[in-house]
């Protein structure tokens, strides 16, 4: 499609998720019972594909709640809206946040709060598959970041585009950029 364009392949997006893997391993191998909670939708395939490579001393509970902040807009909206946020009893435990994206980081501020409201965790940090600074509203800082990237609008590998007709672009294997201008 002309309007996408590849910033990441499936091999570059692979072997940057080794390199996460390995270094969020080293910080929880020793955990106890550490917790992982993928932000649907978004989070989907770098949730799986980061799990499958983490090792860990103990198993991970892996657990999702889903967030919305952009709706059907490119930038986000500002609200923060909660379609599931249903979690088990998770109190003072380890937990890791896996995001897609984090751009004004009000999502991530979000639960971040919310969780450290509800369950008094051990420890949280947080993984984001991408670091948009440019938008940032909030002051939010991933402990790990697959790929920063400038101001642009991605998607693909999770990320989507809320066209009218619902999202789009959510299932590619690779990251691009979406230009709407052209046709
Ligand atoms: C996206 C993304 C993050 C959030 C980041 O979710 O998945 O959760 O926005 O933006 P922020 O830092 O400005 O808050 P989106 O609303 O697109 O929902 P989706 O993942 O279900 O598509």
């Amino acid at each position: 499609m002309k309007n996408l364009k590849q910033l990441y392949s499936a091999t570059q997006i692979s072997q940057r998720i080794d390199a996460l893997a390995n270094e969020i391993s080293d910080d929880f191998k020793d955990l106890e019972r550490p917790v992982v909670i993928g932000v649907l939708k978004g989070a989907i395939f770098f949730l799986s594909d980061l799990v499958r490579r983490m090792k860990t001393a103990d198993s991970l509970q892996i657990e999702f709640v889903h967030l919305s902040s952009y709706g059907s807009a490119r930038e986000s909206t500002g609200r923060i809206q909660t379609p599931y946020l249903d979690l088990p009893n998770i109190s003072h435990r380890h937990i890791l946040i896996v995001e897609d994206i984090v751009d004004s980081g009000r999502t991530s501020r979000f639960f971040i709060d919310y969780l450290n409201d509800q369950f008094a965790p051990a420890s949280i940090r947080l993984a984001s598959f991408l670091d948009k600074p440019s938008g940032r509203v909030l002051d939010v800082h991933p402990d790990y970041t697959g790929f920063t990237i400038d101001k642009v609008f991605v998607v693909g590998y999770g990320l989507d585009y809320g066209g009218e007709s619902g999202d789009c672009f959510r299932e590619l294997p690779y990251l691009a950029t979406l230009n709407l201008e052209i046709e």
